[in-house]
């Protein structure tokens, strides 16, 4: 069985929804804190804060879990800047916590949601994996603070890990059933559409004056979908006796503010209003990513590698909120 942790948020209810579509057993241990219950909609699930090691003993007495995906965490940036001590506590010590309980449960294999900002500042694009990592944010440094303790905990305990560093995920599952639903909402894509919904008057572009070719930050967006099928190649890898190690998960196209604007007015039908802003400080222009390692190693094929695709399914099920 797959331990799912922090399965009811965005990107982990969709890896749910895969690994039960392959035939996958699943439980979800979730503190509910950004999560949704009526995400859920496959597997097992249980409340439980990776605060509380006691009943994560519990629970791995209750189930029979021979892996784990770990997407709990804490995933607002500038809350980190104000406030380090909640993502240190929660980003790095309890993910220590759920480490040492499958450690003690001889639990060997583990996929990480790690993250593009363990890079810092990209000195060269696309970002590969060999990029020097120089997080400038407490959340950046917790994911990879996380890494270098896998890599620790593998030598020494035989721990079998793959870090996913993500790009910006995006998109929702092609059947709307779950989608993307933070609280407060920091990605562009849910927030354009906000604005194409009316649920907002307008969508800010904060920058218009960056060295791209037409001013505005360029992002690297990956559907959700895709990066559930990342993970369980991963975990198969590893199942197959592949070594512990790290890989970027991104589109690798880039596209800029004005572009994922412009590719949501044609999706929505609706004129999003846009008004230009001064640049927010710590934004790189660009960041993009190459994945061809996770291409060549994990014979991963994203399939919604065209924007429009990723904002087709976001609209399809942002109508329905
Ligand atoms: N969304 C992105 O673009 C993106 C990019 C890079 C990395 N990531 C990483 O991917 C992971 C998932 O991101 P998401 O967008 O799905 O976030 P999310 O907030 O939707 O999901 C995280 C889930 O973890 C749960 N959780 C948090 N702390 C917990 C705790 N102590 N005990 C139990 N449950 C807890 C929350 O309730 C939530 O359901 C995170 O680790 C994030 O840092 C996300």
């Amino acid at each position: 069985m797959i331990l799912i942790v922090g399965g009811a948020g965005y990107i982990g209810s969709h890896v749910n929804k895969e690994l039960n579509k392959r035939g996958y057993e699943t439980v979800i241990f979730d503190n509910l804190s950004y999560g949704h219950e009526d995400f859920v909609k496959w597997g097992n699930f249980e409340r439980v804060d990776l605060e509380d090691v006691e009943r994560l003993r519990e629970l791995f007495c209750k189930y029979p879990i021979d892996a784990v995906m770990h997407f709990a965490a804490f995933t607002y940036v500038g809350e980190s800047v104000e406030d380090p001590q909640k993502y240190y506590l929660n980003n790095l010590k309890n993910t220590l916590n759920l480490l040492q309980v499958m450690l003690e449960f001889d639990v060997k294999y583990f996929v990480f949601s790690s993250t593009c900002a363990t890079y810092g500042n990209p000195l060269k694009i696309p970002i590969t994996e060999d990029h020097p990592q120089n997080p400038i944010n407490p959340y950046g440094k917790a994911k990879l603070m996380v890494e270098k303790v896998l890599e620790d905990y593998s030598l020494a305990y035989g721990l079998k890990y793959v870090a996913l560093r993500y790009f910006n995920a995006a998109g929702a599952d092609a059947d709307g059933e779950i989608g993307e639903l933070h609280d407060p909402e920091t990605h562009l894509i849910p927030l354009i559409l906000d604005a194409a919904s009316g649920k907002r008057e307008d969508i800010k572009i904060f920058g218009t004056d960056y060295d791209t070719p037409d001013g505005t930050c360029i992002r690297d967006y990956v559907h959700v979908t895709d990066l559930a099928d990342a993970h369980i190649k991963a975990l198969e890898y590893l199942k197959n006796g592949g070594e512990s190690d790290f890989f970027n998960l991104g589109n690798g196209n880039g596209f800029s503010v004005r572009e994922v604007i412009e590719t949501a007015r044609k999706i929505t039908g609706k004129n999003i209003k846009a008004v230009e802003d001064r640049r927010r400080p710590g934004d790189p222009p660009v960041l993009v990513g190459s994945s061809d390692k996770a291409r060549r190693i994990l014979k991963w094929e994203p399939k919604y590698d065209d924007l429009s695709k990723i904002v087709e399914t976001a609209w399809k099920w942002h109508e329905k909120l």
